[in-house]
């Protein structure tokens, strides 16, 4: 099932009516001018759900009146308070298809946003702007942990808008459409943030900052017009929106699954080993079926040191050696301010990092949930889908050179009566871990405490050292498993490999079938059809996609799906998704090291006569990945994360001033089509 059938348990509710909202919300005139951008208590104050009680309450007598008078909330969404979408909206035209009429853009080192003919890009939210009202205002020269806690975090990664209507006579008359927007914080670059950053002995008010400016954020936004003179439209943020929220590396967080509670994750702090305190170095992530969004931990070991002074009788000290913890001091040294990131004096914090986080987006309430049963690892990404019989199914790699890719197939199946609680079919599963055979075969391999190798293993050690669990079933070492998304047009699963120059090389595992370049520097995206088209399936057929690389060097041997024509040079591809018509879109990483260019974002078909006709559709500036990019629904916004800009400089002389002429800030951009139309045409 793909995600426009998962959505369509969403509220219907017609175009028309959006446009032209009836009496049944809306009793009162407005009065109010059109204004350009500026936020009046207006907003905020005439919203009949809203008005001095609590979001829960308030929402569920107006969708109680709803579902009474009309019937149609079908479940999925009934606890996203707020929430009331447009299937159209959420899908798209259902006849619109995406014609690729674009002209490609090039390569670049310029430091803007390069967009084809006929495009714009604008900024959404950047680093330091405040999420709601009464937030201080951005002032990178005196920045504090408190106001970084109500302002956007640093190196945005990860975003996804999940449609929906804010009934207020105010946000209907000056939006055609709203969203709430997820975005993941991943880390921070503190040499891009403070000026005279000192690493070896950073305060403990920018150890602080930078704590703050992990995590996520949760902010509304509008599609507005720009006024008179202005034209055109433009993306902004509802600073008055309930639902704005910032999530740090401070914010409590519940272990759920297989291995909360045991010994293993039981800190000083937390003696029952169920509450964390934060997440970090969010990456990618996924949205699930019954519409939460799950965001996953990667590179979590950077932010734990003194591994050497755990010592080494103690049979933790392997696995975090495993993990890829700093033997020594860690690179932002949080560890000189709070035990919990010194591994020998909290030997157990690390195994609470490395999992997929899930957040109803629209219960500010809820409790947020670190779903230990979809395993521990670098996990880039994690993708929902719902299979025929009802089982949900996640997939996710763990991105590091000669790790694996994994799913984990959920044991009760969707019930889409129950919202958000179907949450909790995250906690019992199968968690597999991929096989690829030279022949075009493949196998997943259960990671099951009891069973097989893992005869001596609890299901709780699987899911904390699942590193370890996956080397002893045989599983196959990839070139750093990246997004991994599956296509709503044709059901297959495609899998991005980002890269490995060690392929091959001294005594690292030599070239494979699945990873058939020696120093694979420009990656490559695998294209997998599961054993019928079923994804709790056991087996799978797979073939390569696409070998990356610079078309015009024979050397770097690339390969396009069997397209004999030109394609733009791309490299380090990292994180994809899809349009309506299942072309695949792909945002790159790493560019900057391989072309000396700037990253960008590119659109390949994947069937039929142009399957394979690679085209360059963004640049980004220089040091910063596009570390994401999604769809509107209407596939007429794009919407990218420009992450880092500037890394590889420094806070006196950056490399880059994006997005404002300034010191560089990471920031959530989206491009629209003059004319509206679909994006790529
Ligand atoms: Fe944070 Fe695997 O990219
Ligand atoms: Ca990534
Ligand atoms: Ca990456």
């Amino acid at each position: 099932m793909n995600l426009d059938q998962e959505f369509d348990r969403y509220e219907r509710v017609s175009d028309e009516e959006i446009n032209n909202p009836n009496e049944e919300l809306f009793a009162e005139p407005d009065e109010d001018p059109e204004d350009d951008f500026e936020e009046t208590e207006e907003e905020d104050g005439d919203d009949e759900q809203i008005s001095n009680q609590s979001l829960n309450e308030s929402f569920a007598q107006v969708m109680a009146r709803r579902i009474e008078r009309r019937h149609f909330l079908k479940g999925a969404a009934v606890t996203a308070g707020l929430l009331v979408v447009s299937t159209e909206a959420m899908t798209g035209q259902a006849d619109a298809s995406v014609n690729l009429g674009f002209t490609p853009v090039q390569l670049s080192s310029e430091d803007k946003i390069i967009v084809p003919p006929g495009y714009s890009s604008d900024v959404v939210i950047r680093w330091g702007d405040p999420i709601r009202a009464g937030a201080p205002s951005f002032n990178i020269a005196q920045q504090t942990a408190a106001a970084q806690s109500q302002q956007f975090g640093y190196n945005c990664d990860f975003l996804f808008a999940v449609p929906y209507r804010r009934n207020t006579l105010a946000s209907l008359r000056r939006a055609a459409e709203s969203y709430v927007l997820w975005v993941n914080h991943e880390y921070t670059n503190p040499e891009l943030m403070f000026a005279g950053y000192n690493a070896s002995s950073p305060t403990k008010e920018q150890v602080d900052i930078e704590l703050a400016a992990h995590g996520g954020t949760v902010v509304a936004i509008e599609l507005r017009r720009r006024g008179l003179f202005l034209g055109g439209e433009k993306w902004a943020v509802d600073l008055f929106s309930p639902l704005n929220r910032r999530i740090t590396a401070e914010t409590e967080i519940l272990l759920t699954g297989p291995a909360a509670g045991s010994d293993l994750v039981k800190t000083a702090a937390d003696p029952t080993g169920t509450r964390v305190r934060g997440m970090l170095n969010n990456c990618g992530g996924g949205i699930t079926p019954w519409g939460t969004i799950v965001t996953c931990e990667e590179n979590f070991n950077q932010y734990f040191g003194n591994l050497t002074n755990l010592p080494t009788s103690d049979a933790r000290r392997a696995i975090h050696t495993r993990y890829g913890l700093t033997s020594g001091a860690s690179e932002r040294r949080w560890e000189n301010f709070y035990d919990r990131f010194d591994v020998a004096k909290e030997p157990n914090e690390a195994f609470r990092f490395g999992y997929a986080v899930e957040i109803d987006l629209f219960n500010p309430s809820a409790p947020i949930k670190k779903r230990t049963a979809l395993g521990r690892l670098k996990h880039e990404a994690a993708t929902f889908v719902t299979a025929a019989d009802g089982r949900v199914v996640a997939y996710t790699g763990d991105d590091e050179r000669f790790e694996y890719m994994y799913k984990f197939v959920t044991e009760g199946k969707l019930d889409p009566t129950r919202g958000a609680a179907n949450g909790d079919l995250l906690d019992k599963g199968t968690l597999y871990v991929a096989k690829f055979n030279g022949d075009g075969t493949g196998e997943w391999l259960p990671l099951v405490g009891g069973q097989g190798a893992l005869a001596n293993w609890t299901q709780a050690e699987v899911c904390i050292n699942t590193r370890g669990a996956a080397d002893l079933v045989g599983a196959t070492k990839m070139d750093r498993p990246e997004d991994i998304e599956t296509n709503p047009v044709n059901g297959r699963v495609y899998a991005v490999f980002t890269n490995n120059t060690r392929r091959g090389t001294g005594t690292n595992p030599a070239t494979d079938a699945p990873n058939p370049r020696a120093n694979n520097r420009h990656g490559h995206i695998i294209e997998i059809t599961e054993a019928g088209n079923n994804a709790t399936a056991t087996t799978f057929k797979w073939e390569i996609f696409m070998l990356c690389g610079d078309p015009s060097v024979a050397a770097e041997g690339t390969y396009w799906a069997g397209w004999q024509g030109g394609v733009s040079p791309i490299s380090s591809p990292d994180n994809i998704t899809f349009d309506i018509s299942g072309n695949l879109w792909i945002a790159t990483d790493g560019q900057i090291n391989t072309f000396r260019k700037n990253d960008g974002i590119y659109v390949v078909p994947v069937q039929g006569t142009q399957r394979g006709n690679l085209r360059q559709f963004m640049s980004g500036v220089p040091g910063g990945e596009v570390a994401s990019l999604a769809l509107s629904p209407d596939n007429r916004t794009l919407f990218a994360s420009i992450q880092h800009p500037g890394e590889g400089s420094t806070y006196d002389s950056p490399t880059s001033t994006f997005p404002d002429g300034g010191k560089p800030r990471p920031s959530v951009i989206a491009v629209r089509k003059g004319d509206g139309g679909l994006i790529g045409s």
